[in-house]
């Protein structure tokens, strides 16, 4: 069925619409309507483009929310190859590149040149084809790059769409970076969100402009920022009319580009930049020095990897060489296991370093240090100092290639990578080196729900001995609690009736509070509605597990492993011996019988109040601690007053405990 015109009409209009709200936002930083009205634009295009499929255009603003996974990057060729930069470190070093170049062109003045910040981030290549944005690649080795074109469609400040006259093939090369707040504001909300956070913003373009699943590098503020094309469009005879043709097309490009005349005036430009470097919305990690005449630029050409009519002039970190004495692999608080060079201890800047971080596993095979190596270390500022590359071994031989532990070097726990992360992660909830974090998030909210059981707390359990393991919460006694500091008799029962009641919780809450990476409240909602109870949960293979809505095939590895494991399937065990129970939400369940009702506890019961609370939760009711015209139900015990007139008058209906065990199903033979 062809798509009516009116429909067709309303596409377009919202097409231009979100297109023009892009714009402003991305490239001239302002914007005229709220996020609200926004995403209630592009809803209503989506919405008409799953009605009528024809409606998807290559340039549609809704393929900025991303797509399903890929199994790999597919290649993509570069023809002219992508080049790299030759970088100077001095002003000596900047005037000798500047006197081959007037000597080479034969000038009796210096020439101008573009002066341009060197944004820290990834570089890309855009295809345009016919001005739609048809393919974007990274550089990979310049000649052959991995096709990231998903993507970058989600990066907002590319545009799907150039505007104005622009070339049939048009080929926009520049970085992909994150800005400082950008980046800050991202790494804020991990954290809240009990994620590691990025190391800097460099890493992190990188890493979320290479994810299979362009869904996640949608979710990443990425911008975009275009330095320049790889061939001259017509007519464009400088780099600062090429800048300004860019800008005419839709393009982002640096405002902080300038135009000098001689090293002089390059020179002053670049104490400028290192003085307002701190200040600048993007990293820099230098400037990058171009002829600004495309003339000239033809006339020096290309060397084998790296133009010769520009320079990179970066600022100079600290770095010292240093023998490896050995890597050695941490464990954090969350359990993120980060490989560490013990070094030689040698003076980076003024500062003596034994210890260096190697980031990850990808950053250690990248740079393929091993013990025994004489390595490059790198201070930045106040960064934690790095290892920058190895020299080889200064004796001959090298050491083995330094493989990643497969079992936490703490706890023997198995240790998973995550989908979107280079880290590794041990994921024994009693690793003693994230006893206390475990500890703490067992008791949240989302958890287990456990009143009482703070930081502090959790700090001084494990600190004391108490509690070396996750199951030891549940062998406390009021003794032991008490004699803690700032713990009394009363918070110490307070916590074990807390403590007791918890042992009542559903599946969901059950696998929140285990903290397996990638479960959190959402996932395990979802698994609890799958699986009648834990144990059909521990033993589901792979495949069952992602017929589970949100679980893609590396979820459900990490879930198959977390049972399977002896370790981590010990602390299952552990808490089944305690008396935890947990039961899922779908299916066959004793629970559930309550659904949609609001009840209410008055006068005396024969079990704790929490315990009968959770009862009733679990069984779908929403229990509430005062009686009113939304009440279902009031479960009285003796000694009842006030609220039970109270349902009386209002006609609520009222039970007493037996009759209450009755209707949830746990009368004593019945459940
Ligand atoms: S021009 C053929 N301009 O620096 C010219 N590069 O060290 C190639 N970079 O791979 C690059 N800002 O990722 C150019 N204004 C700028 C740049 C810039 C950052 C990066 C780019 C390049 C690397 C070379």
């Amino acid at each position: 069925m062809t798509v009516p015109e009116n429909v067709r009409r309303e596409a377009e209009r919202l097409r231009n619409l979100i297109r023009y709200h892009n714009r402003l936002y991305y490239t001239e930083d302002r914007t005229e309507i709220s996020d609200g009205e926004y995403d209630a634009l592009m809803r209503k295009l989506m919405e008409l483009e799953e009605r009528w499929p024809e409606l998807r255009t290559e340039d549609s603003p809704t393929l900025r929310v991303g797509a399903e996974p890929l199994s790999a990057f597919p290649p993509v060729i570069w023809d002219p190859p992508m080049l790299s930069l030759d970088n100077v470190f001095s002003e000596e070093e900047f005037r000798d590149w500047e006197n081959r170049i007037t000597r080479e062109l034969g000038l009796d003045a210096p020439p101008a040149y573009s002066f341009e910040p060197k944004l820290d981030g990834l570089a890309v290549a855009l295809v345009y084809r016919n001005g739609i944005l048809e393919r974007a690649g990274t550089r990979g080795d310049g000649r052959v790059g991995e096709d990231v074109t998903r993507n970058v469609r989600t990066i907002r400040s590319v545009p799907l769409r150039l505007e104005g006259e622009v070339p049939a093939k048009l080929v926009v090369r520049g970085e992909v970076i994150f800005r400082k707040k950008d980046f800050l504001e991202m790494n804020r909300k991990r954290v809240q969100r009990g994620l590691e956070p990025f190391s800097n913003p460099r890493n992190a373009a990188s890493g979320s402009l290479r994810q299979l699943d362009s869904r996640v590098t949608a979710s990443r503020p990425l911008s975009f920022v275009a330095y320049g094309t790889a061939e001259w469009p017509p007519g464009i005879d400088s780099m600062r009319s090429l800048f300004e043709f860019l800008e005419r097309a839709g393009l982002p490009v640096n405002p902080r580009n300038t135009v000098c005349f001689g090293a002089r005036q390059v020179v002053e430009a670049f104490r400028k930049l290192e003085k307002e470097r701190e200040e600048l919305p993007w990293e820099i990690d230098g400037a990058v020095v171009k002829l600004d005449s495309a003339e000239m630029q033809r006339a020096m050409g290309t060397a084998s990897r790296s133009p010769r009519w520009a320079v990179a002039w970066k600022f100079r970190a600290e770095e010292a060489v240093t023998r490896l004495l050995d890597i050695e692999v941490q464990v954090g608080r969350t359990g993120r296991l980060t490989p560490v060079a013990r070094l030689e201890p040698v003076n980076v800047g003024g500062v003596t370093v034994s210890r260096a971080t190697l980031h990850n596993e990808d950053e250690l095979l990248r740079k393929d240090v091993r013990p025994g190596d004489s390595v490059i270390v790198r201070r930045a500022g106040d960064v934690i100092p790095e290892v920058v590359r190895s020299l080889g071994n200064p004796d001959g031989e090298r050491a083995e290639r330094f493989r990643f532990p497969r079992k936490c070097p703490v706890c023997g726990g198995p240790v998973i990578r995550e989908e979107s992360e280079a880290a590794h992660r041990c994921i024994n909830p009693s690793c003693p080196a994230r006893l206390r974090e475990s500890i703490l998030h067992w008791g949240s909210r989302d958890a287990l729900n456990i009143d009482g059981l703070g930081g502090k707390l959790a700090e001084q359990l494990v600190d004391s001995g108490l509690v070396g393991d996750f199951a030891d919460l549940y062998h406390l006694n009021a003794e032991e609690l008490a004699g803690l500091p700032r713990m009394g008799k009363k918070s110490a029962e307070k916590l074990l009736e807390e403590l007791e009641r918890s042992k009542g919780a559903d599946l969901e809450r059950f696998l929140t509070g285990l903290g397996i990476p990638g479960v959190g409240r959402t996932v395990a909602r979802a698994l609890a509605s799958a699986f009648p109870d834990i144990h059909a949960l521990a033993e589901a293979d792979v495949e069952s597990l992602m017929r589970v809505e949100g679980v893609g095939p590396i979820l459900a590895g990490t879930i198959r492993r977390f049972f399977g494991d002896p370790v981590t399937a010990g602390v299952v065990r552990r808490l089944l011996d305690v008396g935890f129970d947990p039961k899922g939400s779908g299916g066959v369940r004793g629970g559930g019988r309550l659904e949609g009702l609001t009840i209410v506890f008055t006068g005396a019961l024969s079990m704790p109040r929490e315990r009968a609370r959770a009862l009733a939760e679990a069984a779908g009711a929403r229990v509430t601690g005062s009686v009113s015209g939304e009440t279902d139900l009031l479960v009285a015990g003796p000694g009842a007053g006030s609220k039970l007139k109270k349902a009386v008058a209002l006609g609520v209906k009222v039970v007493d405990e037996d009759e209450f065990l009755e209707m949830i199903g746990k009368k004593a033979g019945n459940g």
